[in-house]
């Protein structure tokens, strides 16, 4: 396939289908490419990025590979629902779920309303629920499949202004430890919990100068590549990493180095 080479094999996941929400930009959208350049078929889920959605599926058609796109807002417990039983209609047994999709935003806790918590909590925490029940009542029956969830290093660290995403983030770590108990030994639940990655979200339009500046003051010096988070998917997506279960990965560029 002619999709970036990720340095794995090229049918490591032949055969598999993922389902890969935010799949549109930044880290999602360079899972479901590498996912696909190792043989998956892939649904991109977006939510309202048709044009960037269709861009990753033509990507990777012209690779050879094939992927659909499906529109999804997964805050919404009837869209996500309807997210995994299209993919399965169109591409077969849902195997792999990657979540991606997230929000992130920055303000004082003071100023701190309910309405913000609900939409990061709820659209980085309660909607990753929704998604592994959705990826997980269809993998339980079967006896196979891998869910991975896009958590943060902050979900460890803590950051000053960023109150409901830090606390969503740690959430999806517990859930994510949770399910690898509820569901071990057939299925496997991990997270991934990166550090600072170029993305659309690492930008001057989330965050103040000085954030971008602490950001990155890392051990690595640099934000991450987006591919080099999607490695991490693809590693733990297959059965290289067949005894990992309720594991939080860290491509962090050492920003943070505990447990
Ligand atoms: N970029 C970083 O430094 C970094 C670090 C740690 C964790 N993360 C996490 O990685 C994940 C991907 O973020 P990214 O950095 O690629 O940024 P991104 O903004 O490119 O990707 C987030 C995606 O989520 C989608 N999304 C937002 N709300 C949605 C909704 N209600 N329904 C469906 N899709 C929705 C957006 O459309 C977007 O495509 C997020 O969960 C983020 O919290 C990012």
């Amino acid at each position: 396939m002619n999709l970036p080479s990720t340095g794995f094999a090229p049918d490591l996941l032949a055969g598999r289908v993922a389902v890969v929400t935010g799949a549109a930009s930044g880290i999602g959208r360079a899972t479901a490419i590498a996912l696909a350049a190792v043989g998956a078929q892939v649904a991109v889920s977006h939510w309202r990025a048709q044009e960037a959605a269709a861009e990753v599926v033509a990507a990777i058609a012209a690779a050879g590979g094939h992927a659909i796109a499906v529109e999804a807002d997964v805050t919404s417990e009837a869209q996500v629902e309807a997210l995994y039983a299209h993919a399965e209609a169109e591409l077969g047994e849902v195997g792999i779920a990657v979540h991606a999709a997230g929000v992130i935003q920055e303000k004082s806790f003071l100023d701190t309303t309910a309405a913000d918590w609900d939409f990061v909590v709820g659209t980085d925490l309660k909607a990753v629920f929704l998604c592994c029940r959705a990826a997980l009542v269809r993998m339980a029956p079967r006896g196979r499949g891998t869910v991975i969830n896009i958590a943060s290093e902050l979900g460890f660290l803590g950051r000053a202004q960023y109150a409901p995403y830090c606390a969503a983030k740690a959430g999806v770590i517990g859930l994510t430890r949770s399910l690898a108990r509820e569901f071990a030994p057939a299925l496997r639940v991990n997270a991934i919990a990166p550090g600072p990655i170029a993305t659309p979200m690492l930008s001057l339009e989330h965050m103040s100068a000085e954030v971008l500046a602490r950001e990155i003051a890392i051990p690595a010096a640099r934000a991450g590549r987006p591919e080099e988070v999607a490695a991490t998917a693809v590693f733990l997506a297959s059965d290289l990493a067949s005894f990992f279960h309720g594991q939080v990965l860290g491509p962090n560029g050492g920003a943070w180095m505990g447990g």
